[in-house]
């Protein structure tokens, strides 16, 4: 059977990918340190599933432990989740966001190298494309590297990092997928974010307005040049992100090389769009509040995913209203302490 590992498996875009690549017939091996998430997800992802992950509580930094992995199973590909996400926290502490998030990426390919693994397929961003004039939909030739957070910067050098061994190496495959706005959660509402603390992005802020947790939604802006005045993204649902990566996998299995494919749906929704629409699809009120704007966001970031669509033969399929229920169903079950 093909084994995939899955470093930070037990994360939000992991655990939705484990449960994919269990359904399309992988064996899926988790290493994942538990530093943003919990390990009752392995069990979750059995319950939907019907099949235990092998798990590996280990920084995936530290070679010793992944050799260890390496050893006990024979790993045909990685897919590379494990990273630190806070835009905000990356400009408090840089450092800690260039260590974590290359250390891993370093020891993982040398480990790899080490035994014979050539397939790797990495969780980038759209943030490595840096702000959109006039509105264009961003596609995999446009410019990259012009971040505005160490955050975002690690992103972009992870994938310059991929992208040379990828070179070097004629046998090695490196697919680098750069995702748009994960939201939503699996419709069995046993997996979904669980942000620590308040959370930075908006739908699991509107979520715990919706729940009473948060008092008020803040607007960041609303005199940006888009038609409402609210900032545009490309929202997509972690349920088809995920399966564009077992969509990824299949292409790595017979290509080498660097492959770059936006993960988006190509549809832009702003900020009171996707209020209003949580508003309808869940029979709720949020309230909110104009706030200023918020320092680095950018007024309009969506994908042209024309190539995923075309060359790896994937899709989005799920809407918006999808998107605001499972939303929502998750963080109804997450106030559930049979779930936490
Ligand atoms: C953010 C990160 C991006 C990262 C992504 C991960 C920034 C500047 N960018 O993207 O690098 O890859 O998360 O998911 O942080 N909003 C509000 N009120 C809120 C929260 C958000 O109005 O309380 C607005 C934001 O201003 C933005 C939109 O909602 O216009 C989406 O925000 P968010 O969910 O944080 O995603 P991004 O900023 O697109």
């Amino acid at each position: 059977m093909t084994t995939i590992l899955l470093t930070g498996g037990t994360g939000y875009i992991g655990s939705h990918t484990a449960v994919e690549l269990i359904a399309a017939g992988y064996e899926v091996v988790i290493a994942d340190d538990l530093s943003n998430s919990s390990k009752n997800v392995v069990d979750r992802i059995a319950q939907i599933s019907g099949k235990k992950p092998s798990f590996y509580e280990i920084d995936v930094a530290d070679k010793d432990d992944l050799r260890k992995v390496f050893s006990s199973h024979h790993i045909d590909a990685v897919i590379h989740f494990a990273g630190f996400k806070s835009v905000s926290e990356s400009v408090r502490e840089p450092l800690k966001y260039y260590r974590n998030n290359l250390d891993a990426t370093l020891s993982l390919l040398e480990v790899m190298k080490a035994y014979g693994c050539e397939k790797i397929i990495f969780s980038s961003s759209a943030t490595v494309y840096g702000v959109s004039v006039d509105s264009h939909k961003f596609n995999e030739e446009d410019e990259t590297g012009n971040c505005s957070n160490p955050y975002g910067r690690t992103k972009s050098m992870i994938e310059d990092i991929l992208s040379d061994v990828s070179k070097a190496d004629e046998g090695f495959t490196s697919i680098l997928l750069r995702y748009f706005n994960p939201v939503g959660a699996h419709e069995s509402g046993l997996i979904g974010e669980e942000p620590n603390g308040i959370p930075n992005n908006l739908m699991p802020f509107i979520t715990q307005v919706a729940a009473g947790i948060l008092p008020k939604l803040k607007v960041f802006g609303s005199d940006y040049d888009t038609p409402d005045g609210t900032c545009i993204r490309d929202y997509i649902h972690v349920v088809d992100l995920a399966r564009g990566h077992v969509a990824a996998l299949e292409y790595a299995f017979v290509h080498t090389g660097c492959g770059i494919f936006n993960l988006g749906t190509g549809k832009g929704t702003s900020v009171l769009e996707m209020i209003h629409a949580f508003e309808e699809a869940n029979g709720l009120r949020i309230p909110y509040e104009i706030a200023e704007r918020r320092a680095g966001d950018v007024p309009f970031c969506v994908a042209d995913p024309s190539k995923a669509n075309d060359i790896l033969g994937w899709k989005a399929d799920k809407d918006i209203v999808d998107m605001c229920r499972d939303s929502w169903r998750w963080q109804q079950n997450c106030r559930n302490e049979s779930i936490k």
